[in-house]
């Protein structure tokens, strides 16, 4: 069983759907072993609860620089022993260190088709709105393996979504998670689960 721990920052829809594919089946050999996020009163930890996962905080704000914030949070990844490390929004930049030590098992969610709209300062809303003025047709979401650079790492799964004509950001940004986050995030994990 690949022991999987979910890292998010916020509603944590992705998470709740790699929650319910691991309930459907739909992802096999996987145990989600804990969720961080670093920031408190989040949806997404009464996600984890509702379905007995061990949910916790690790919040810069509770620590006096960045390093100390980085050992507390690698103190933390570590003590859930995990195979895989799953970012799934969550908003905070990896520490060298961690990426290090679990080189080529940290994947990310992007809701862009990488390479276009990633990169520093693309993050949530900011990607949608960057795609809606350029004007493109076709956007999308990635799943990545997560190196040192920003949404740089090797490509594991991407799916395309159609942009319509009156979006919004925010209406965007419901349809490529419910089209394409949703789906391929759970996938890829299904995939690593069972490539081992
Ligand atoms: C998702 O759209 C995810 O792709 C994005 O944050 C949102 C989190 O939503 N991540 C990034 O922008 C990473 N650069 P969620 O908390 O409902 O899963």
């Amino acid at each position: 069983m690949l022991r999987v721990l979910v890292m998010v920052s916020g509603g944590g829809t992705n998470l709740q759907a790699i929650i319910d594919g691991v309930h459907s089946g739909d992802i096999t050999n996987t145990e989600l072993v804990g969720v961080i996020s670093n920031n408190y009163d989040v949806y997404a930890l009464e996600r984890a609860a509702n379905a007995g996962i061990e949910g916790c905080v690790v919040s810069p704000k509770d620590y006096t620089t960045r390093e100390e914030f980085n050992k507390g949070l690698l103190a933390k990844v570590n003590s859930f022993k995990p195979d895989l490390i799953v970012l799934a929004g969550f908003l905070v930049v990896i520490p060298e260190t961690m990426i290090d030590e679990y080189e080529n098992r940290i994947i990310n969610i992007h809701p862009s088709l990488i390479p276009s709209f990633c990169g520093t300062g693309y993050y949530g809303l900011k990607v949608h709105e960057a795609a809606l003025d350029r004007g493109v047709k076709l956007t999308g979401a990635t799943v990545h393996y997560v190196d040192k650079g920003t949404d740089t790492g090797p490509i594991i799964m991407q799916k395309a979504v159609e942009v319509q004509e009156g979006d919004t950001p925010k209406i965007l940004q419901q349809r490529v998670m419910e089209e394409a986050e949703w789906k391929i995030l759970p996938a890829a994990i299904n995939k690593i689960a069972n490539s081992l």
